[in-house]
């Protein structure tokens, strides 16, 4: 699937966007092992949470999806999950796949993780290396990618580890091992990462302790079921925030976004390249900070990122960058190699697309450099990553002539209707 983007002006409208990927994968993983029926609105219907819905549907739990973002769980309570008769194939999902490996390290059966070609390149070590210390008996290909084969352990054992990287992924899956482990499982973070497995966990009334940079929780208690409303997902606001900054005509709405303080590094990024942002009617959905963000035509300046802001805008740099060769000057971030192992290596899908628009862009390990400055049309590979290919989508606003995608279906895994929201704000996208 292709998208032909033409240029245009205008980036105008108020926009809802669909729900938050990483509350959603957990609303069904949580739901899935408490005891008594939970229901969630608001759920992103989209390919990730739909792999890790089959995956919980194929261990026996029953799970109806009342209206595309509305499901009804029948908690099959922590140990009434059973063995799979498939394989669990979890396409695009990284996130599934490696939350997965901790949920499943101490059950009583054996099971194989895989994936899609992205999926299947992706490194699992990181989550490896940890549940076996816990006593878990997981194994990957020799280089530490799936297939991951988990098999019945006799019991696991709490832990204390910290963190080599900074990886909400790791450390939920850690977490997860914990609550089917004996004695206390304790996690340490070298900088705070998305806490949703934290607030979440407690929504499902189960105890877990938090103290600065540590989280401590026991395998001695159980979820209880309960109501979760998914906030709009920020990451998916993303696009729009960066396209009405960068358009000539720009002003965009985006309401019950989820403003999670660990998820709004891009808002606190972009205001600093002078974005002109306003967060508004600030609320809790249930234990979640939601907010409506307006933003509009700026003035965009080039900075140095700084790299404490990275983890908490983790999954946005590709629309930061396409704001970053709009801006006035140079923007820099390092200390970002994380990028390089996400759906696609972002760091050089990122610079090979910006130069092929005639943007110029120095590449480094952890980072990249680039001058802002006049995009031309031309033709981008976005390597099967829907961040990357939305994120030239909104380039076009700028550029001098069509932008060509190429590699688009991903699109479908965090934002289906993309296409469609795009063009109720001006946005010249067709797909063929
Ligand atoms: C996610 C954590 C992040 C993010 C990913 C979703 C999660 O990865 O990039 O898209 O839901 O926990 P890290 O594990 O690198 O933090």
């Amino acid at each position: 699937m292709k998208y032909l983007v033409k240029p245009s002006d205008q980036a105008l409208g108020e926009l809802q966007v669909p729900g938050d990927k990483s509350i959603s994968h957990r609303a069904i993983m949580f739901g899935s092992i408490a005891q008594g029926c939970s229901q969630v609105t608001g759920f992103l219907n989209g390919e990730d949470c739909i792999a890790t819905l089959r995956a919980f549907a194929n261990m026996g739990v029953r799970i109806e999806q009342l209206a595309p973002t509305e499901l009804k769980i029948e908690g099959t309570g922590k140990f009434g999950l059973s063995a799979p008769d498939t394989v669990l194939d979890l396409g695009n999902s990284g996130t599934s796949m490696r939350l997965l490996m901790g949920l499943l390290a101490g059950q009583k059966f054996n099971v194989q993780l895989v994936g899609d070609h992205s999926l299947m390149s992706r490194p699992m070590g990181r989550v490896r290396e940890p549940l076996t210390k816990m006593g878990a008996d997981i194994n990957t290909a020799a280089n530490g990618t799936p297939p991951v084969e988990i098999r019945n352990v006799s019991a696991l054992n709490g832990i204390h580890y910290e963190l080599p990287v900074a990886s909400a992924q790791v450390k939920s899956a850690v977490l997860l091992a914990g609550l089917y482990a004996q004695g206390d499982t304790i996690v340490i973070e070298p900088q705070p990462t998305r806490d949703h497995t934290e607030r979440m966990l407690q929504s499902f009334a189960y105890p877990i302790d938090i103290s600065g940079n540590q989280i401590s929780i026991s395998g001695d208690h159980h979820l209880q079921a309960t109501s979760v409303d998914v906030p709009a997902d920020i990451s998916s606001a993303a696009f729009f925030i960066v396209a009405a900054c960068i358009a000539r005509q720009g002003e965009i709405t985006l309401h019950n976004v989820g403003v999670n303080p660990t998820r709004t590094g891009v808002l606190e990024i972009l205001q600093k390249m002078n974005a002109e942002i306003d967060v508004h009617n600030c609320a809790m959905m249930g234990a979640e900070p939601v907010a409506s963000i307006t933003a509009r035509s700026s003035a965009l300046k080039g900075i140095d990122i700084p790299p404490e802001l990275v983890p908490a805008a983790i999954d946005e740099f590709p629309a930061i960058c396409i704001a970053a060769a709009c801006a006035d000057g140079n923007t820099q971030f390092t200390r970002a190699a994380e990028l390089r192992v996400k759906e696609s290596d972002r760091i050089a899908q990122m610079a090979s697309g910006l130069r092929a628009l005639g943007v110029a862009v120095e590449e480094f390990p952890d980072g990249l450099n680039i001058t802002g400055g006049q995009i031309s049309g031309g033709c981008i590979d976005s390597g099967g990553d829907h961040r990357v290919a939305m994120a030239f989508a909104i380039a076009a606003l700028r550029a001098g002539a069509d932008i060509e995608i190429s590699d688009c279906a991903n699109v479908a895994t965090s934002f289906p209707s993309f296409v469609e929201t795009a063009h109720s704000a001006g946005i010249n996208i067709n797909v063929c």
